[in-house]
């Protein structure tokens, strides 16, 4: 009978031993299985390791889209060094591609071709995947992995289920990214690069997910999440963040928008494939929802306790005036300035104020004339449950929801509810950079353009303020008369990813 048991006892053990021994096989890095790629950037012809479509968890849903390319430069395997990299220090570049909360798939080495992107707000949206540029832009395609992996960095793009996807609904793409981190950090002895040094890219709703990834370091919130996945035992805060306009605190982007658009009666969806470019107007009950809106974005703004860089409190009052506003409106005269001082010529915009080669004020009413509003109220959490964020925030089994009590008290669906608030609050940035809990990114940069609508330009402000006000290091710009788009001063970028990293070395 003991022996029995003892039988059983020694099978079990070895069962549980082999189960282990395969996890671990699974999620371990395998330095061979590659494939060299010579890649040519700017007549420099260069070779990189191709390891592409690696699943990053032991237990996928979605193997379309939970896999992972990573590239490395051919120096790194035979001792050699790029500028000051080698392959004990090389930061990891980590873009990813996703847009309009839609899933995507991990950037590559090859040169993207112009895409149409899901519409996120029923309307097309026609962006080049992967290296976005404004629509008209003439400027050169550039593809950002190249870019990276000629400086030296080692490049890992991972894919992440969306919001079309039963399974993708928040907060599925931040986990994806979460557990792609999770296995470069897991595997950080056996692939070249320095996991400590991985520096997160995106646009847009992808800008939304380098923030979210950078913000939310080891948050016990997504524990559940990465566990149910098989995400490798590792820790998933990373370096350093790059955001190109964040589509993010979606549960409040609403009242920023009215905040910045009250008053602007006519739209314009951003659709460069409609014939009928003219604008519409707002309806007498849109109106009304951007009063409600816009005047409730002084409270939450209050509710912050921002701080500018002397350390007064940023506040509005009920009219939406303060020196929040001042504040944004000083990014605005920033980007104008550095504008002019290429040598651009601004006159045509009188809502500037220039004396003297410097740009001294703006007349706020009418840069948002210029601006243009590109979204109906509410812009986000939509009464009809129209928007890609209502599906982002959907269920397996409700496609769509709100997520603002505003959409939900006002939501012309018959029975609509509102989504988890714990599932909410796992998509928005801002509630974890002040959380104990978390080890959020040291640097940021933040890049909202001066034209871009998609979004309120409060959203971007409030985001790097916060940072600013905890500590972290922070680099935010509004590039003059940019668009919603990305990767489009890809010299600049990479530029400060080379300074941040040097100055950790120190
Ligand atoms: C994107 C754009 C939007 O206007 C939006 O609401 C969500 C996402 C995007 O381009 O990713």
């Amino acid at each position: 009978m003991l022996k029995r048991v003892k039988l059983l006892l020694v099978a079990y053990l070895l069962t549980l031993t082999i189960t282990c021994a395969q996890k671990i096989m699974k999620l371990d890095f395998d330095p061979s299985s590659y494939q060299t790629k010579t890649l040519t950037l700017n007549e420099k012809t260069f070779k990189v390791r191709a390891y592409e479509k690696i699943i990053y968890m032991e237990k996928p849903v979605d193997t379309a889209y939970q896999v992972m390319n990573i590239y490395i430069p051919e120096e790194y395997f035979n001792g050699k060094s790029i500028g000051t990299y080698t392959a004990e220090n090389a930061p990891i570049f980590f873009p990813n591609q996703i847009g309009g909360y839609m899933p995507a798939k991990p950037a590559s080495t090859e040169m993207q071709v112009m895409g149409m992107r899901p519409p996120s707000n029923g309307q097309e949206q026609q962006i080049r995947l992967g290296h976005q540029r404004p629509p008209e832009s003439t400027g050169p395609r550039r593809n950002t992995v190249l870019e990276a992996l000629s400086r030296g960095y080692v490049v890992a793009s991972a894919g992440a289920r969306g919001r079309t996807n039963g399974d993708g609904k928040a907060p599925a793409g931040i986990v994806d990214l979460k557990a792609a981190i999770r296995y470069l950090k897991f595997n950080d002895k056996k692939i070249p690069g320095d996991a400590g040094k991985i520096i997160s890219n995106g646009t847009s709703a992808g800008g939304a997910m380098s923030a979210l990834l950078g913000a939310t370091g080891n948050h016990p919130d997504y524990e559940m999440y990465l566990k149910a996945l098989g995400a490798a035992n590792a820790k998933d805060n990373i370096f350093a963040v790059s955001s190109y306009c964040p589509i993010t605190n979606l549960d409040h982007a609403d009242i920023a928008y009215e905040w910045q658009f009250y008053g602007i009666h006519s739209y314009k969806r951003r659709d460069p494939f409609a014939n009928d470019q003219s604008p519409q107007n707002l309806s007498a009950e849109q109106i009304a929802i951007s009063k409600d809106l816009k005047e409730a974005f002084p409270t939450y703004l209050n509710s912050l306790q921002l701080k500018d860089r002397q350390g007064k409190i940023l506040t509005l009052d009920g009219n939406g005036d303060g020196n929040f506003k001042e504040l944004v409106k000083s990014y605005v005269v920033a980007s104008a300035q550095i504008a002019l001082n290429s040598g651009k010529d601004l006159s045509a915009h009188q809502w500037i104020t220039i004396k003297g080669g410097r740009v001294i004020d703006l007349d706020w009413n009418n840069y948002i004339v210029y601006m243009e509003r590109q979204k109906t109220p509410p812009a986000f959490d939509a009464l009809d449950e129209s928007t890609g964020e209502n599906q982002l925030f959907g269920t397996a089994t409700s496609d769509k929801l709100h997520f603002t009590k505003y959409g939900q008290l006002h939501s012309s669906i018959a029975g609509s509810t509102i989504a988890d608030q714990k599932i909410i609050k796992m998509m928005n940035p801002m509630y974890y950079i002040t959380d104990p809990k978390t080890q959020p990114a040291a640097h940021w940069r933040i890049r909202h353009g001066s034209k871009d609508k998609d979004t309120g330009l409060a959203i971007s402000v409030m985001l790097s303020t916060l940072l600013e006000n905890k500590g972290y290091d922070v680099n935010l710009e509004l590039p003059w008369d940019v668009p919603h788009s990305g990767d489009y001063d890809l010299n600049e970028l990479f530029e400060w990813m080379d300074s941040i990293v040097q100055r950790k070395a120190k």
